[in-house]
Order: structure tokens, then C-alpha cells, then sequence
């Protein structure tokens, strides 16, 4: 088992990631101090890990919550099920929320545990690669709103993180290729060693083997906790998280959700972000080329599988919530290891960089 911690004074809390972690109590049982305990999970995941999880709680009050699969169910209504299960059986301030499943689970979770009653302690047990590397850690939760997604959320630390490596078995091929678009982000903003790494084991990783995988989803996490730790309110640094995702925010609309995977629209927005970065000077073609054949390798796409058309890309963006009163703002790159902040950028790179790469 490795073990990270993210260091946030007294919210600060560990990472744990290894295969067969569910499997041992007194992993998760350290975290649980109550009596009352609520998992919730999906339909797709109860299936699989519930009972694993259940057995460590044995005597306990315990409460689960299954709800459908999907992001359409990342919502206040899916919060009210939780808030409605909890009060039925009368759960108070210190009864605790395991988050049992990919990010859908996590955020929806979360956010429901930094309401009730004002905030009550919970666990997050992420079982997609997405949600190992990323959504997991860092404190951002939220449920959608049907104007937009993530749009009714909180900061609010887990008390613990539990990765169990062998919960990937029997993820779909499709959805850890989309957990790699996030991990090589993390190389490309700000550990070009960590991208080095990849470019040399990169055929490891889509076939699943245990050491590669815990040595990825590690070091995401490292990157990640330590951004998080420099800025957990995302005033500064943690923007650079966002790298491709402001052009991958406008392929997922464009597309339509649930037509493409949240990672595979950043794969596309990392490779557009990065053209882009070449247009203004910052990096080299030989880059752009390293870059999208890492994509590549990973299984992803590098481009949209439709024709937006510039135009309606444009517009697409325009409206992502990362945008600074109109200024369209993007994350690019100064070199394969080092993102820039924000930045205002002119239309016309813009431009040339949607009229070439922004069509399928
Ligand atoms: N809070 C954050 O910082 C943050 C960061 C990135 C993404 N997110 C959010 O995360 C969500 C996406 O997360 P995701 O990619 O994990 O999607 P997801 O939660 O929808 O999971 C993807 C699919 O895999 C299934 N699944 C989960 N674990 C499985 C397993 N071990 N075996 C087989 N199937 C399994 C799920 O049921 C689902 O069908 C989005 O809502 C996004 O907004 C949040
Ligand atoms: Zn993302």
C-alpha cells in the first residue's frame, strides 16, 4: 500500500492506494468513529463491491442509499434521497458517509455530506481510474443544475481516501482510457518526469498492470494534493487542473452528454490547448507531436468526432464557467511540464487552431 497525505493543516488527511484495499477493515475502520454509517452507491458498483464493504461495518447502524448510474443523477434530487435516508433513521451530526463508485458517486456524495446538519464526516472509495486520480481528492463536490453542471457545490475534505487498485478489474476499457487523459495532465502542468514516465510505460497502463497503475495514480495524486494544498479555493495554481477542459467542456456540449466521456473531451481539449500553445511560440511541433501520441497510446481521441464548426465552438466556450466577466481565459502550456495561469487569449490563434483541429 502507498500512502499520500494532503497536507491541509487540521482537514489534512491520507491517501491510501493499493490492490485489495477493500478488502481489509482496518484500512477503512480507522476513519469510521461512529455507530451510524451511510453508504451510497450506484447500481453498476453496489453489485460489485457493496458486500466487500459492508462486512467491515458489522454491528454498526448502517444505511445504504443505490441509486441509478449515470451523471443525470448527480442531483439535488439524488442529494434529497440521501437527506430523506439519513433523517428516516434519525443519523446525527457524527454519523459518517462512505462514497462507494466513480465521480458521479464522489461529488454527489460529498455534497451531501458537507450539508447534513452542517457537515458530517465521509470516506471516498473511488473505483474508476477518473475518480482515483481526480475526484476523489481536493474537496470540490457538487451536484448539477439544469443550467449547468457542478453549478451547486461546496469545498469539503474527505476524511480519508481509499484507492483499491484491483476495483479497475472491471472498469470498461473506455472509461480508464478517459482516467488517463487526467493523469497525463498532470505530467504535462507540472512534472515533466512524471511524463517522461509515461511516454516509457505508457503500453502498461490500458492493459492494467498493478505496479504501473499504482505508480500513476500516485503520482497524479501527488501532483494534485500538492496543488490543492498550495490552493484549495482555486484562486491561483489550481486552475491549472483545467488544462484542455475549457475546449473540452464545449466538445461535451457540443456532443451532447453522454455521447462522449468527460476524459475524452479533455484528451481533444488538451490536444487543442496545446496547438494552441504552439501558435503563440511555446511549444515546438515535435511537442505537440509527443503529446498526441501519448493521447494516443492512451486510447483516446485528439479530436472531436463531429464538425462543431468554429463558430459554434466558439460560442461553446464562450459560456464555460471558467470565464473571467466574458474574457475567454485558457489554460496553455509554456512547456511539456509547465501550464500557464489563466490567460486572456487573442481570437485569431484561437481561431486557426478550431479551423484545423476543431473538426472531426
Ligand atoms: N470533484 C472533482 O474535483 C472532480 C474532478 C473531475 C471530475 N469530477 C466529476 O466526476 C464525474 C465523472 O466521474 P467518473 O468518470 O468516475 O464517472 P462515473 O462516476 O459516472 O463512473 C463511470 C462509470 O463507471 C461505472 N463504475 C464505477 N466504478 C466501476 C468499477 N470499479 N467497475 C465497473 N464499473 C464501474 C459507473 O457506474 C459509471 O457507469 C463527473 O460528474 C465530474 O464532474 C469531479
Ligand atoms: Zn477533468
Amino acid at each position: 500500500m502507498r500512502t499520500l497525505t494532503v497536507p491541509l493543516g487540521e482537514r489534512s488527511y491520507p491517501i491510501h492506494i493499493g490492490p485489495g484495499l477493500l478488502s481489509r477493515s482496518e484500512t477503512l475502520l480507522e476513519y469510521i468513529d461512529s455507530n451510524q454509517v451511510m453508504v451510497v452507491t450506484n447500481e453498476t458498483v453496489a453489485p460489485l463491491y457493496l458486500d466487500c464493504v459492508m462486512r467491515h461495518l458489522e454491528g454498526r447502524q448502517v444505511a445504504t442509499v443505490i441509486l441509478p448510474d449515470g451523471e443525470e443523477y448527480k442531483t439535488m434530487d439524488s442529494a434529497m434521497a440521501i437527506f430523506d435516508a439519513l433523517l428516516q433513521r434519525k443519523f446525527n451530526r457524527n454519523a459518517h458517509l462512505i462514497a462507494l463508485g466513480g465521480g458521479v458517486i464522489g461529488d454527489l456524495t460529498g455534497f451531501a455530506a458537507a450539508c447534513y446538519q452542517r457537515g458530517v464526516p465521509f470516506v471516498q472509495i473511488p473505483t474508476t481510474l477518473l475518480a482515483q486520480v481526480d475526484s476523489s481528492v481536493g474537496g470540490k463536490t457538487a451536484v448539477n443544475h439544469p443550467r449547468g453542471k457542478n453549478m451547486i457545490g461546496a469545498f469539503y475534505q474527505p476524511k480519508c481516501v481509499i484507492a483499491d487498485t484491483a476495483t479497475l478489474d472491471t472498469l470498461a476499457d473506455r472509461e480508464l482510457s478517459a482516467g488517463l487523459a487526467e493523469v497525463i495532465k498532470y505530467g504535462l502542468i507540472r512534472d515533466e518526469e512524471f511524463f517522461l514516465w509515461l511516454e516509457e510505460h505508457m503500453e502498461s497502463l490500458p492493459r492494467r498492470d498493478p505496479e504501473a497503475l499504482a505508480f500513476a495514480i500516485e503520482h497524479s495524486c501527488r501532483n494534485k494534493a500538492e496543488v490543492v494544498a498550495a490552493d484549495e479555493r482555486e484562486t491561483g495554481e489550481r486552475a491549472t487542473l483545467n488544462l484542455g477542459h475549457t475546449f473540452g467542456h464545449a466538445v461535451e456540449t457540443g456532443m451532447g452528454y453522454g455521447n462522449i466521456l468527460h476524459g475524452e473531451a479533455v484528451a481533444i481539449g488538451i490536444h487543442l490547448a496545446a496547438d494552441l500553445s504552439r501558435r503563440l511560440g511555446w511549444l515546438s511541433e515535435a511537442d505537440v507531436d509527443r503529446i498526441v501520441a501519448l493521447l494516443g497510446r492512451a486510447g483516446l481521441p485528439v479530436k472531436p468526432p463531429v464538425d462543431l464548426g468554429t463558430e459554434r465552438f466558439l460560442d461553446l466556450m464562450a459560456v464555460d464557467k471558467k470565464n473571467v466577466e466574458g474574457q475567454l481565459r485558457l489554460i496553455l502550456l509554456e512547456r511539456i511540464g509547465k501550464a500557464s495561469l489563466p490567460m486572456g487569449v487573442e481570437i485569431g490563434p484561437l481561431r486557426a487552431t478550431l479551423d484545423e483541429h476543431g473538426r472531426g
